[in-house]
């Protein structure tokens, strides 16, 4: 931004003011992102624990899941982000250990949600809802793989090149996040959890409302891992 200097009226480029300005963008950003995360696996929480316990296979794959893929993974992508509240005094040593530990237990609880609600039907996925919850699976456990070349990337540096650990542990990561989401949707989207949102919540609509909300905080964290990873291949080809 170009401003005037008051002292004598000549302009000047003010750094400062920009990196400022989108900063503050960032951070609130973040916040928006952690304030959703907490409603939507809040909501997910409730209705899986609206009959009190034992749980039924349904109640606990959909706190498994919900725990596993949108808090500890959402938490354990933001974790790596430099405007990220809770990690943004930490050193990148412990980012990436934050990072390595969500994401592990994020995904070790997705999977066994997932796998449990699978082995309690006769016929599987043969819903929108389990093809996206296969394809999320899959490419977890990909990128859990994968992420453990991206996390001892210097060791193996004379095998494999940085960039060709992490860019796809990357791509991985945020296919299986958007595809837990989209099986998300699908999941809000059941009659027996629509109705329920009508009982506790605003007439109607309200389910909508809930994965517009999903939607905005996926949106919101898959942002910066993108911007990394389209800035590691353009490094990779000049
Ligand atoms: C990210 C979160 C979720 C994941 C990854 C997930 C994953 C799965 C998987 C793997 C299955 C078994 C599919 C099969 O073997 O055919 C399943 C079934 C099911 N899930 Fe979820 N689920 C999630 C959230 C939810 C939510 C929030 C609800 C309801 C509010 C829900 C309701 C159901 C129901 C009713 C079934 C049985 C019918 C079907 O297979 O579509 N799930 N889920």
């Amino acid at each position: 931004m170009v401003v005037a200097d008051p002292e004598n009226g000549s302009k000047f480029e003010n750094v400062e003011t920009e990196n400022y300005a989108l900063k503050i963008f960032q951070s609130t950003l973040n916040l928006l992102a952690h304030i959703l995360i907490g409603i939507v696996v809040g909501i997910s929480i409730m209705f899986a624990f609206r009959n009190g316990l034992p749980l039924n296979m349904t109640n606990l794959h959909i706190v498994l899941c919900v725990i596993g893929y949108q808090l500890l993974m959402a938490e354990g992508i933001l974790s790596l982000c430099a405007h990220n509240s809770w990690t943004a005094g930490l050193r990148v040593v412990d980012r990436r250990r934050a990072h390595t530990i969500l994401l592990i237990m994020g995904s070790v609880l997705a999977i066994v949600g997932s796998l449990i609600k699978s082995a309690d039907k006769n016929v599987n996925f043969n819903t929108l809802h389990g093809k996206f919850a296969l394809v999320a699976m899959v490419f977890t456990t990909v990128c859990l793989v994968n992420g453990l070349t991206s996390l001892y990337a210097y060791e193996l540096r004379k095998c494999i090149p940085g960039s060709f650990s992490k860019i796809p542990h990357i791509v991985f990561g945020v296919v299986a996040f958007v595809t837990s989401l989209i099986s998300l949707c699908y999941g809000f989207d059941y009659n027996f959890f629509k109705s329920w949102t009508s009982n506790v919540g605003p007439p109607f609509g309200f389910a909508y409302a809930i994965m517009g909300m999903a939607a905005a905080f996926t949106f919101i964290i898959i942002v910066n891992p993108m911007i990394t990873a389209f800035n590691k291949t353009v490094r990779v080809f000049k």
